[in-house]
């Protein structure tokens, strides 16, 4: 049974998860139900997904979110692209939500009385029964675009596609024959897939539509991992470019950082050296080098042609060259450290040897130095402080970080590469 929502007729009564989404103008405040914040797309990335969606000129007919949660980014689409759209919810509460949320966003745009608002609808229910969902809406209409991020099971480092609700394979099934010409969606997937799932939902989508054109898309908003991964596809595929990698910049309205590729990838493979005093180190934005664009990127950034990759996976990619990077503000959200070794230390960092590390800090002249090396999660707050109060107390200048050379034992002290002029034993 489908029940249908207008977002212009609800109201808040009986919605109790109110959220200011961290990433969303102050004023906007989300509701949810049932626990649907931590599944919700967090706004920023949701307006930026929606312009790069605006960009492609789609076919008349439905903007579908099939699995809409509370409706973050359904309300994004509607108030970017200025169209009605049209989400499905299996859970009543949290389809109320996304009806509200509509509201909300057509409020603080000042849109209520817009066709892309009135127009709008939630459906309550089952978001693989399209021919359900369609009746009960009454339309004549087709698909122009359909969004599906279906839900994953919590607590899961990797999980099988079959796993996702609503699953993929029927999502696409069911719909496939209502597009209104070449199919366009986005598949907001798991960023935990691993290449064979990747290479799953491709042959999905191939069995269904030989040939359509597809982009991968990376997310990054800069914590050490992937924040999203999705594939478009059909007509929202960007011509000639196989993979995607796009940086959320760190404030709403600024100008995301987007680069791409048509070529296949080549994963970069590690070539461990022994530890150097004097070259540089690079921690990069793990999701870079996930979307395998870190190859072309890295060449355009320096005037070395060769990179010593010494960790291409987990949190902190790092990568030793001979010269400093060149990077102008956007460029360097895409590295989270890069710096000279200045000091190698054989020693386990802990409590007891903190100290010593202090020493070695005060000789190059640091007056900071971050901890960016796997550590006991209670330590490392306790390592970080000592650190940060004795250097404080004296009178160097320099900036810099710590790392763990690959081989485990050896630790890389190095000075940020915007120091170097400062001065320091060499
Ligand atoms: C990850 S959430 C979507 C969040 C959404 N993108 C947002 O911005 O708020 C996935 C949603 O799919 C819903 N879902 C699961 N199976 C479904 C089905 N068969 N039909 C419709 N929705 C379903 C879940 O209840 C959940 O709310």
């Amino acid at each position: 049974m489908h029940e249908i929502l207008n977002p212009a007729d609800v109201d808040a009564s009986g919605l109790v998860e109110l959220a200011q989404d961290p990433t969303a103008p102050e004023g906007l405040v989300f509701h949810h139900a049932v626990e649907g914040k931590p599944l919700a797309t967090p706004w920023q990335v949701a307006v930026l997904r929606a312009a790069l969606l605006a960009k492609h000129s789609l076919p008349e007919g439905l903007v579908l979110d099939c699995a809409c949660g509370s409706g973050i980014q359904l309300a994004a689409y509607a108030s970017s692209l200025h169209r009605p759209v049209l989400g499905v919810e299996l859970e009543p509460a949290r389809a109320h939500a996304s009806a509200f949320n509509i509201q909300t966003v057509a409020a603080h745009h000042a849109a209520t009385e817009e066709p892309w608002f009135t127009e709008s609808r939630i459906v309550s229910g089952d978001g693989t029964d399209a021919e359900g969902v369609l009746r009960a809406v009454d339309t004549a209409q087709r698909i122009a675009f359909l969004h599906l991020d279906p839900a994953r099971p919590r607590n899961s480092r990797t999980h099988a596609l079959e796993e996702m609700q609503p699953p993929l394979h029927s999502v696409l099934r069911e719909w496939a024959p209502h597009f209104a010409g070449e199919p366009a969606f986005v598949l907001d997937l798991s960023p935990r897939l691993t290449d064979q799932q990747r290479g799953e939902v491709e042959a999905l989508v191939e069995a269904l539509w030989p040939g359509l054109p597809r982009t991968w898309e990376w997310t990054s908003r800069g914590r050490g991992r992937v924040d999203r991964l999705a594939l478009w596809g059909g007509c929202v595929a960007e011509r000639g470019t196989s993979r995607r990698f796009v940086r959320v910049p760190q404030t709403l309205g600024k100008e995301a950082l987007i680069l791409r590729t048509g070529d296949t990838h080549e994963a970069p493979t590690v070539r461990v050296h022994p530890p150097k005093r004097g070259e540089f180190v690079t921690l990069l934005d793990a999701a870079l080098v996930e979307s395998g664009l870190v190859s072309s990127w890295l060449p355009s950034v320096s005037k070395d042609h060769t990179f010593r990759w010494a960790v291409v996976e987990g949190r902190r990619p790092q990568v030793h060259h001979e010269h400093a990077l060149r990077l102008n503000q956007q460029q360097g959200t895409l590295v989270q450290a890069t710096g000279r070794v200045v000091e190698l230390l054989n020693i386990e960092l802990n409590e007891s040897t903190v100290d010593g590390l202090v020493e070695y800090a005060l000789e190059h002249n640091f007056r900071s130095v971050k901890l960016r090396l796997d550590l006991d999660p209670t330590l490392q707050p306790v390592l970080q402080g000592s650190l940060d109060r004795q250097l404080q107390r004296r009178h160097g200048v320099r900036e810099g970080f710590l790392t763990r050379h690959p081989n485990g034992h050896t630790l890389l002290l190095c000075v940020l590469v915007h120091d170097e002029v400062e001065g320091g034993r060499p």
